[in-house]
């Protein structure tokens, strides 16, 4: 058990207390859920997929489920275990000979975390590389290695649940070993979360040869006939850890009803719109939700003024402090646009720039915190430049000023080219600040337009400079009705997208059998 860690101090009080549930369900006939993700917030977060690995695990908790989670323990991890002793160590058979996987258990809040170490994880200070194939060997080792600790620890989960390709792999072996060694799953489910498609884990042969799980249609592998699981799998992606396990989980999910469709389209389906399509039966769309407690306006103490909707009149103090820490202008009346992003070409900010010199020749203002491709990140930076006062710019990771942007910034502007859910634009919506967003996938799906009755932001269509500036001419004179701005917001702040809206989604007997 990893105790007296030190960054986060302790692992128990990282996260936001969460109140027991309600006693009565015997502990025994709890669904065992077992978590594989590579992202969890606080510990260690790129994007979005921390935030779900975060706070996911922790509401189904709630809802009754007995869920544990694993995570490799990534060397920005290691501080944690220091002077710790792993619970077990386990030799993962490899064709290079086996392979020790140390378990460092310990708990997220109340969710009991597996850390998984060993050689693979090595000892690069990123958590991606650029190519796929760089990370597939830790990956592959790590998911097999969560397995094997399962079966080793007796608690056998009903349900695997693996998100992307990161984890995918945990998915094939159970495929693979259903009558081996992993017999002792063979009655557990496979459940995959799609949460990013084009990341495809792709080239990762080397990795599945080395561990005993050769890619389909190869000697040793799974045959591919007609009838096969893996005969939809196209040629090309055979060594693609996510379509492996698209092939190979029970039932699979995307992170919103619109991108569970939109990927059954060669437009969004990264070419495994055809695996998809024979899946189409298994695939369900379930929109994230959100860590209502982790983010509260009312509660936040990043923010320079908390506030909450019947004291919204507070957040303008937000928008001072904001102006201020990145030297801005301090006119009350002009629109501030936040961004807080990856930058990659799915978050659509190339060709968003022509639009934005639009909103800043309209008189608007525009602080962005983003960090990602080299490229763009020079040219927000000399936007910047060029517009002293009027725009401000950090490149950079910064969770506390992404919490000050959303309580501060008027309008939060998403033109993504695609978006599987979006956590952003909630979060921006719950704070007061209305998203801008682009119509496709999760966005789609939160957000309404103001035209509409029930609006809560501006949506546009086309992914191009001109359908994004006319949706910024759009926000910008409504912002000089501040009646009806207020109204939006108010509508905005009270979405609902707690654990609430999870268990409305997702009805108790198809979580839970028992
Ligand atoms: P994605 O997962 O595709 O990046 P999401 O909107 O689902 O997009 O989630 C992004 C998450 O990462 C949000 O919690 C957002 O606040 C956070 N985030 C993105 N960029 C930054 C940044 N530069 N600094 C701090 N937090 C960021
Ligand atoms: C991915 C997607 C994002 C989603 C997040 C969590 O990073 O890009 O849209 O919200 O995963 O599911």
């Amino acid at each position: 058990m990893v105790r007296g860690v030190s960054r986060p101090r302790s692992l128990r009080a990282s996260r936001t207390p969460t109140p027991r549930r309600s006693p009565g369900r015997n502990a025994a006939a709890r669904l065992r859920v077992l978590f594989l993700i590579n992202e969890a917030e606080p510990l260690v977060k790129v994007g979005g997929l921390a935030d779900v690995g975060g706070s996911l695990p922790a509401a189904l908790r709630e809802m009754g489920l007995d869920v544990r989670l694993a995570l490799p323990l990534h060397p920005t991890l290691r501080p944690l275990i220091k002077g710790e002793r792993p619970s077990a160590a386990l030799g993962i058979p490899g064709t290079s000979g086996p392979q020790t996987a140390s378990i460092y258990t310990s708990r997220l809040g109340r969710v009991p975390l597996w850390l998984i170490d060993g050689p693979p994880l090595g000892e690069a200070d990123r958590i991606y590389h650029t190519r796929p194939e760089e990370d597939a060997g830790k990956l592959v080792f790590a998911s097999i290695a969560a397995l094997r600790y399962a079966i080793h620890s007796g608690w056998v989960p009903q349900v695997v649940h693996a998100h992307d390709w990161h984890t995918a792999a945990a998915l094939y072996w159970m495929r693979l070993n259903a009558s081996s060694a992993g017999s002792t799953l063979s009655a557990s489910a496979g459940v995959l979360t799609i949460h990013n498609l084009p990341y495809l884990g792709q080239n990762a042969g080397a990795a599945l040869r080395e561990y005993g799980l050769p890619p389909p249609g190869e000697p040793d592998g799974p045959a591919i006939g007609l009838g096969m699981p893996y005969a939809h799998v196209p040629e090309w992606a055979r060594d693609a850890l996510l379509a492996l396990g698209i092939a190979s989980a029970e039932r699979i999910v995307a992170v919103s009803p619109s991108y569970a469709r939109e990927i059954l389209t060669p437009e969004y389906g990264s070419g495994l719109h055809g695996l998809l399509q024979s899946r189409a039966e298994a695939l369900d769309g379930i929109l994230n939700g959100l860590d209502v407690r982790l983010w509260d306006p009312a509660r936040d103490s990043r923010l320079a003024a908390r506030f909450d909707a019947s004291r919204i009149d507070r957040r303008a103090r937000n928008t001072a402090a904001l102006r201020v820490s990145f030297g801005l202008d301090g006119h009350g009346e002009r629109p501030l646009a936040g961004i807080v992003s990856r930058l990659d070409r799915q978050k659509g900010l190339d060709y968003a720039l022509p639009a934005l010199e639009g909103w800043l020749a309209g008189g608007g203002q525009l602080v962005v915190l983003a960090a990602g491709d080299a490229e763009l990140q020079r040219a927000y930076v000399e936007l910047g430049e060029r517009h002293p006062g009027q725009v401000g710019v950090r490149i950079g990771y910064d969770p506390e000023l992404a919490a000050r942007i959303y309580g501060g910034a008027h309008l939060l502007v998403m033109p993504s080219r695609y978006e599987p859910c979006g956590l952003s634009q909630m979060i921006a919506m719950r704070y007061g600040c209305l998203p801008l967003v682009r119509s496709t996938g999760g966005l789609k799906d939160t957000v309404r337009d103001a035209e509409w009755p029930g609006g809560t932001g501006f949506v546009f269509d086309a992914a191009t400079p001109e359908a994004l500036a006319q949706a910024l001419v759009r926000a910008m004179s409504l912002f000089a009705l501040p009646r009806r701005w207020r109204a939006l917001q108010l509508r905005a702040m009270k979405m609902e997208f707690g654990c609430c809206a999870l268990r409305r989604q997702v009805p108790h007997h198809r979580l839970c059998p028992f």
